[in-house]
């Protein structure tokens, strides 16, 4: 493999993954002197309008692959369900940042509840579930509310059922598919946040502060910072997220989404799920920081020294969600907000289409 020299302007970086995240990381990599190449399956990828160069192939094309891998001087990705086998191949032949390790574990619920539990780190009763009779088992045990996930491939609450009496039970089981799914007790949160930080090739980390997150029909709708919590909360929820970022031997951004019940300094955090990538509750470090998460992520991918992740305002960021992006031209008159549009071609209901930025002076 190559030194550990921080690649210098004008090299390639290679993106698994075409969405939203892929295009602000390109856009953070352009203004660093840096280029992408995009590599994504057909559809609607919205990373290749800002990309110096995109393959666009199936995650199981191995002449695609290795002619991408030759192409790029370093890979990462904007997206976690990519196949293992596809990461390792990449692996095998260009740095790859984060690792197939990061991918592997965020992949799959089940694996990133065992591994907060390994690190102590509190997490929500939970029971792996592999049959319908599985189900019945675990909800003897942990009793209701809880909650049925798909172990994989869940976004935006897809792939989830909330159980509220053992009736519901056989809905739920059909609503996941009947696949290997985990059990998971309601959490009674107060509120969510989520941890947003940075992890260099040199070890060193940096931080974003901590976000609280608001979610409607299973979609982050709000991030608002800062969050309504006392510093020593949140300064334990980063000291969560080092954990698992040292674990993992992180290069990148690393998110983990956390519960908090009850309030002050008393209240507990308890772990929900972790993505090793930039993420949408980070959508406001563009207008707040001196340096966003994109260009965080970009940086440690790069081998460069980290930015300073300092908040210069407060900020509430609002997700735009199928029609909500519409209202595009009053949103863009707005005083004090920035709009982002993701340039997807076709507007779905339940589909991030853009999020804006509404920034006021820092108060504290
Ligand atoms: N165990 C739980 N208790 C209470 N609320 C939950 C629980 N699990 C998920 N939720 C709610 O559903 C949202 C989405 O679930 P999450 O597990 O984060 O899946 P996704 O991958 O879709 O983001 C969470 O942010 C939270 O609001
Ligand atoms: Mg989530």
């Amino acid at each position: 493999m190559a030194s550990d020299a921080p690649l210098p302007p004008g090299s390639v970086i290679g993106i698994l993954g075409g969405g939203q995240l892929g295009r602000m990381l390109a856009m953070a990599a352009a203004e660093m002197g840096l280029a992408v190449h995009i590599y994504a399956p057909p559809g609607d990828n919205p990373a290749t309008d800002v990309a110096r160069s995109a393959t666009i192939a199936a995650w199981d094309d191995p002449a695609a692959l290795e002619a991408f891998a030759a192409a790029v001087d370093v890979i990462t990705y904007e997206f976690e369900n990519i196949p293992v086998t596809t990461a390792e191949f990449l692996a095998a032949r260009k740095r790859l940042r984060p690792g197939v390790r990061a991918l592997a574990v965020a992949q799959d619920r089940l694996n990133e509840k065992e591994l907060a539990r390994r690190l102590d780190i509190a997490v929500p009763e939970f029971a792996a579930v592999a049959s319908r009779t599985e189900l019945d088992a675990a909800l003897a045990r942990m009793g209701v509310p809880s909650i049925l996930k798909t172990r994989r491939l869940g976004y935006d609450g897809k792939g989830q059922a909330v159980i509220r009496s053992f009736a519901d039970a056989d809905a739920a089981w059909v609503t996941v598919g009947g696949v290997p799914a985990i059990l998971e007790a309601m959490v009674p949160f107060t509120r969510e946040v989520s941890v947003l930080l940075a992890r260099g090739a040199d070890g060193a980390t940096a931080a974003f502060d901590v976000p609280e997150n608001r979610h409607r029909s299973g979609i982050l709708d709000t991030s608002t910072v800062p969050a309504a919590i006392p510093p020593a909360l949140a300064a334990r929820a980063v000291a969560i997220g080092e954990r698992i970022a040292a674990e993992l031997d992180h290069i990148g951004l690393l998110a983990v989404e956390l519960f908090v019940v009850g309030d002050g300094n008393g209240a507990a955090l308890l772990f929900n799920e972790i993505a090793p990538r930039v993420h949408n509750s980070g959508h406001w470090t563009t207008d707040a920081c001196l340096v966003a998460q994109f260009e965080q992520h970009i940086r440690a991918v790069a081998g460069w020294r980290l930015g300073d992740p300092r908040r210069h305002s407060d900020v509430v960021m609002t997700n735009l969600i199928g029609a909500d992006a519409d209202a595009w031209a009053t949103l863009a008159a707005e005083p004090d907000a920035r709009l982002h549009l993701y340039g997807k071609a076709e507007s779905r209901p339940g589909r991030k289409m853009g999020h804006v930025n509404r920034i006021r002076p820092r108060r504290a």
